[in-house]
């Protein structure tokens, strides 16, 4: 595990963005998972920057959305599908066809769990995946004690999850369900970044990464992976032994 701890949320975003294009140069065509959510919006800002600049060509790759809350779709403002359209996908001009997401207003949320199974097979698995960590350890909608096994399914959130959620929506909405990539699958990916900013992930950031992986921090699982980075900002990170 390669933890990085910068100085402010700005320096995580740009660095963890150089490191990103590099992998897209290096790497065209693959699939990569990023997390929506507040933390990764500097570095997806910085990734259309770079592109503009000629740094990276990220009409190149393809994407597959890591998660959506059941019940709400692109026009719901704070939806995963809202929040990666206008700050990423849009912006970047990927074409349609280079990105699948889950429906959270599908009738049959077992066939969104396939198609983006589905997806992924057929792009030959993951290559990158750029998390973002919940206040209480979850990664996409894998909340804590969820199940176990490779694949997407839906998940009951929790009840941190479940508060947290207002900040995206402006306004509290009864979402009680979430549709997610499963952490074994995110797992698979070939290189994986975690991301957290702020002294409010101080102490999940501890429980995540200065003790050993448990099902009660999903995110902890991530220490499983071969190459992970975990990027930090200096307050997400004070609770860590070299914070
Ligand atoms: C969003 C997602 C979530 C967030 C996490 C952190 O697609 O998968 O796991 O990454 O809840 O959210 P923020 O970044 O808003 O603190």
């Amino acid at each position: 595990m390669d933890i990085r701890i910068y100085d402010s949320p700005a320096e995580m975003a740009e660095k963890t963005a150089w490191s990103v294009a590099s992998l897209i140069r290096q790497n065209p065509g693959r699939l990569i998972c990023f997390a929506a959510g507040d933390t990764p919006l500097g570095m997806l800002r910085g990734l259309v920057r770079l592109q503009e600049e000629g740094g990276c060509d990220l009409r190149s790759m393809y994407y597959a959305g890591l998660d959506e809350w059941i019940g709400l779709g692109y026009g719901d403002k704070g939806s995963c599908a809202q929040v990666m359209k206008d700050a990423f996908y849009t912006p970047a001009g990927i074409p349609p066809e280079h990105m699948c997401i889950f429906d959270g207003l599908a009738q049959d949320a077992d066939a969104e769990c396939r198609k983006m199974e589905g997806w992924i097979k057929a792009r030959g698995g993951l290559f990158l995946t750029v998390l973002g960590v919940g206040m209480n350890g979850h990664i996409g909608f894998n909340e804590p004690f969820g199940p176990d096994r490779e694949g997407c399914f839906t998940i009951a959130l929790d009840a941190t999850t479940r508060a947290v959620s207002e900040k995206y929506f402006g306004k509290s909405l009864p979402v009680t369900a979430g549709i997610t990539i499963g952490w074994r699958t995110l797992l698979t990916s070939e290189r994986m970044f975690v991301l957290a900013s702020g002294k409010n992930k101080a102490s999940i950031i501890e429980q995540a990464f200065a003790g050993k992986p448990s099902s009660a921090v999903p995110a902890s699982r991530t220490q499983e992976h071969g190459s992970l980075v975990v990027a930090l900002d200096k307050e997400a990170a004070a609770r860590l032994k070299n914070g």
